[in-house]
């Protein structure tokens, strides 16, 4: 089963149990994500920034690639709502998506 490491949130490391499940998902079941819309695309809160194993996720959504002709969404970035997972991935939370109550790390 593939692993996500979240590197400036303590490594923490979270087993994904069922590679039907979003990477949001995965990751809400270990940690507070931000997902202002509901996981509907229409955002970019749930944003996450892709440190190792980017070809171990899905290919970019419509809206993926609508967000990053705004540029809103870096090529080094994927809206965890609309990714899924193939293997392991290293992944760390943008400073502009960070939750004031939780602690990261540089
Ligand atoms: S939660 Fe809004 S785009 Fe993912």
């Amino acid at each position: 089963m593939p692993t996500v490491v979240i590197a400036n949130l303590k490594s923490k490391s979270i087993h994904c149990e069922d590679k039907r499940e979003s990477l949001l998902n995965i990751l809400l079941t270990a940690t507070d994500w931000m997902h202002a819309c509901g996981a509907k695309g229409r955002c970019t809160t749930c944003k996450v920034k892709i440190i190792t194993g980017m070809d171990h996720l899905t290919p970019r959504t419509k809206a993926e690639e609508h967000y990053s002709k705004l540029n809103k969404l870096r090529e080094n970035e994927r809206l965890t709502c609309q990714t899924f997972l193939g293997g392991d991935v290293t992944i760390e939370v943008p400073l502009e998506t960070q939750l004031p109550h939780l602690t990261y790390s540089e």
